[in-house]
């Protein structure tokens, strides 16, 4: 990437989302587990329509989600409505004027929505239940066979099942699997059904960090083996990070420096109200960054602050880097999934970051820098 046509032609702090890589990274986990994917909007909203012949389905969990991917013209009959709180009205809109592929069932509430609305507007309507892993997403194994023992309009598919975000333990993951078939099997031989599809989300992890251990190939190898339990019905896996994170960095400048007995102090235009890797562990931990201009100068410590005014606001403790200056630019990586959003991107009112998707070699601009100030902003007037 051309890091001085960058400087010249857009501001920082800056996300940018490489196309090439998303796309590459998307079709290898295709190949690699050869079964559905479904994509997991939380995870960055700008990059859909640019998967959409890769993936199979998209998993929406608002409306606001919604608006997104339908404004971005996704194909309906690829859209999974999920999510742990379904209002009427959004609901509502979306059985009476759209044909939906998949809405998913994560409460008795839910269900009897879906019933009425499916009723209301005599619409087929096909669900999964989502099998909870024991918090507050999903229903408990009763709820489940309530749901099959009373639906009335609604399709039951299949299942839905989410193990959780970052998971390493292969253990764990064989163990919630073999209980998931073991359910899957009680609840068909009970109903004398065939629930068709499997839709599984084994939080996938993600390397953030330089020195830590992660052998994905090993991890891929040990997962795929484990969801061959699975393949008997129709698999799809759901994915938010593994999926977008490698195609983002985040790109923010030097704009001051000062040195005090506790150190070289360098403060960043961005901030951790921008970056987000997983929980807020970051100054503890060494992200992948590269800095630019690169010099073969001497090395010396640092510790890079954001501009948040807060003391919580240090990106790293103590890193050994190049000898810096103002203007230097800190590209930091793998921050394709949730840093966009999942920041505190509205405390001190700075700017939103533009976001710019990198295709064929080419800028595609797709969000200017936003004011916040107008958002955070009492206006009397209203
Ligand atoms: C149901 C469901 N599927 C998929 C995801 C995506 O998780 P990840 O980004 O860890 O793959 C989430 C994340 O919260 C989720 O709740």
């Amino acid at each position: 990437m051309d890091y001085n046509y960058i400087i010249k032609n857009f501001k920082t702090p800056l996300y940018i989302f490489n196309i090439d890589e998303l796309v590459r990274r998307t079709r290898y986990l295709k190949a690699f587990f050869k079964c559905g994917l479904v994509y997991a909007v939380k995870a960055n909203t700008f990059i859909p329509k640019e998967i959409e012949s890769v993936v199979e389905r998209f998993e929406i969990c608002s409306n606001g989600e919604f608006e997104i991917c339908n404004k971005l013209g996704i194909d309906h009959s690829k859209m999974v409505i999920s999510g742990v709180y379904k209002d009427y009205d959004s609901i509502e809109n979306m059985i009476s004027n759209y044909d939906i592929g998949k809405y998913t069932i994560e409460s008795l509430n839910q269900f009897e929505l879906l019933e009425e609305l499916s009723s209301k507007y005599n619409k087929e309507i096909h669900a999964l239940i989502r099998l909870t892993s024991n918090n507050q997403f999903g229903v408990s194994e009763e709820d489940f066979k309530y749901i099959l023992k009373n639906k009335k309009n609604i399709i039951v598919d299949g299942v839905e099942y989410f193990s959780g975000t970052q998971k390493t333990s292969l253990k764990k993951i064989n163990k919630e699997i073999d209980h998931l078939c073991e359910f899957i099997n009680s609840v068909e031989e009970e109903f004398n059904i065939q629930l068709n599809e499997i839709e599984y989300g084994p939080g996938f992890s993600i390397q953030y960090f330089q020195n830590e251990e992660f052998d994905e190939e090993n991890y891929f190898k040990e997962l795929n083996e484990a969801i061959n339990k699975l393949r008997h019905k129709k698999l799809y896996l759901e994915a938010g990070r593994s999926i977008a994170a490698s195609c983002g960095t985040y790109l923010t400048k030097v704009v001051d420096m000062k040195n005090n007995k506790n150190g070289n102090h360098v403060i960043l235009d961005g901030g951790i109200n921008h970056l987000v890797y997983y929980g807020q562990t970051m100054a503890m931990r060494l992200p992948y960054f590269d800095v630019f201009p690169k010099k073969d100068n001497k090395k010396e410590i640092y510790t890079l602050y954001g501009s948040l005014c807060t003391v919580n606001d240090v990106i790293i403790k103590s890193v050994e880097t190049q000898e810096l200056e103002i203007g230097d630019l800190f590209i930091f990586k793998n921050v394709g999934a949730y840093s966009s959003t999942e920041g505190i991107s509205l405390f001190l009112s700075r700017e939103l970051p533009g976001i710019i998707l990198y295709k064929n070699k080419e800028f595609i601009k797709v969000r200017d820098n936003l004011k916040t100030s107008e958002i955070n902003y009492p206006n009397y007037e209203k």
